[in-house]
């Protein structure tokens, strides 16, 4: 019998309610909630707010992001047009402006070094660790095939199931051990998938160890096996690409107000500081995912999932540190960037929301290895234009002047005055209270 008492403001059922009936429940429940702020969210077309309202659950509305394109990204000798999905003002100009910096010297390389997923079957085991280990000998070929039986589609486009080892022991927690399985997903990022497959993987294991046990050992099974856990991972670090531009310093022409050899010293001392002292790297890193993030966002691709693995890849020594790295070797300056990034162009939402697909589209329908190209190229680019503004004219300067606009949009400033604001500060700093000292002396003449 349940006898817990239920908390008396607990709202049962949302989730049965009508669309109408949600709407109106929120204007009864807070205050100062209007439905008609949701309204205006909703698409027009209603099969399409229908789908985007499937996405999710107890969906009130959308809430829009800006879509903007990044021009000029020449990635192995391929020139893209690049979609960004972002709210934070400076991010695509600054993408945009390293891809044409970079585009008239040689253009961004990029090169895949891994594309191999791995996921888990965690478990705790209280026998013997040696019948665990004889019994994966044994076993390992019957454990792959349940493996393999889910990923058939997966095979035909020229991945699948790649390899089962058991992982021992470990030291920090007795009786703990895991099963990973690894995948190659090609296009697809594969999450369902190899979940799936790991819950198959799951019964034939419990099964198959229990005959183990009980017939060929004449052992116990029961209270022997506990599977907690059957789930990918997303630390993916053999799932990985590695981006680079390159330049002979000597044929560099002077940067914003620096020369050359003063400007490329500069900036490869900012990336080893990246490498030393983590309140560094975390805002370079930062910065690096700001382009990296926009672009998972356009193409559908679960943004949550790279920050993860991708932050997890920068603590990889140990120590947190920048993801990028700077260095001349002779004349040529060369910067580069390693990143884990798990993928999908087809499957999830890439066809399943339209601009997503019109995203990929943009891009000229690339499969996940040059998805990851791309992607870790505008990280590099992103990077790059925000360590040139930090060495040269500091960060300020070009993020004030596209944030002025946001400033005079929250100060409600008219039409006109937005107008003679953007000559007003074409040579001043900005700032909110400069803004705003502005405003108070136009609309008092
Ligand atoms: C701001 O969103 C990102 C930066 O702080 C990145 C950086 O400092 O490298 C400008």
């Amino acid at each position: 019998m349940n006898t817990q008492v239920e908390h008396p403001g607990k709202m049962m059922g949302f989730s049965k309610l009508s669309r109408a009936e949600k709407l109106s429940w929120m204007e009864c429940h807070h205050q100062g909630i209007d439905e008609d702020i949701f309204k205006k969210f909703w698409i027009q077309d209603t099969e399409l707010q229908k789908t985007m309202e499937e996405f999710s659950e107890n969906t009130l509305t959308n809430f829009p992001l800006p879509f903007g394109i990044a021009p000029n990204f020449l990635i192995n000798d391929k020139n893209y047009t690049v979609p960004m999905v972002i709210e934070e003002s400076s991010v695509v100009a600054a993408a945009a402006k390293a891809a044409s910096f970079w585009m008239t010297r040689g253009g961004f390389k990029a090169e895949v070094l891994g594309t191999e997923k791995v996921g888990h079957l965690h478990f705790y085991f209280y026998g013997e660790k040696n019948d665990l280990i004889d019994y994966f000998n044994k076993y390992k070929v019957e454990l792959s095939e349940s493996v393999s039986f889910h990923l058939q589609n997966m095979k035909k486009r020229g991945g699948g199931f790649k390899g089962l080892r058991l992982c021992e022991e470990n030291k920090e927690l007795p009786n703990y051990y895991k099963l990973e399985c690894l995948y190659d997903t090609v296009d697809a990022m594969g999450a369902n998938v190899i979940n799936t497959s790991l819950e198959e993987l799951s019964q034939t294991f419990k099964n198959t160890l229990e005959k183990y046990l009980t017939k060929d050992l004449g052992k116990r099974f029961e209270g022997q096996l506990d599977i907690i856990l059957a789930i990918l991972s997303n630390y993916t670090p053999q799932c990985i690409v590695r981006a680079w531009v390159s330049h002979d310093v000597s044929k560099m022409e002077d940067i914003d107000g620096l020369s050359a050899q003063d400007f490329i010293s500069r900036f490869v001392k900012a990336t080893q500081i990246a490498q030393v002292d983590v309140s560094r790297a975390v805002t370079n890193n930062k910065g690096i995912m700001n382009g990296v993030d926009a672009v998972v966002l356009a193409t559908g691709n679960d943004f949550r999932a790279i920050e993860a693995s991708v932050h997890s890849f920068a603590a990889n020594s140990g120590k947190y540190r920048g993801l990028s790295r700077a260095y001349i070797e002779g004349n040529i300056f060369t910067f580069e960037i390693t990143l884990p990034l798990a993928l999908g162009t087809v499957g999830g939402l890439t066809h399943l929301h339209p601009l997503a697909s019109t995203s990929l589209k943009i891009l000229g329908n690339p499969n996940a290895k040059r998805l990851m190209e791309i992607i870790a190229s505008v990280g590099l680019a992103q990077n790059f234009s925000a360590i040139r503004s930090l060495v040269t004219t500091g960060i300020q300067r070009g993020h004030m002047k596209l944030h002025l606009l946001n400033i005079l949009k929250q100060l409600e400033a008219t039409d006109l005055e937005i107008d003679n604001a953007k000559i007003y500060f074409r040579d001043k700093v900005i700032s909110y209270k400069a803004v705003r000292e502005f405003l108070k002396r136009v609309t008092i003449h």
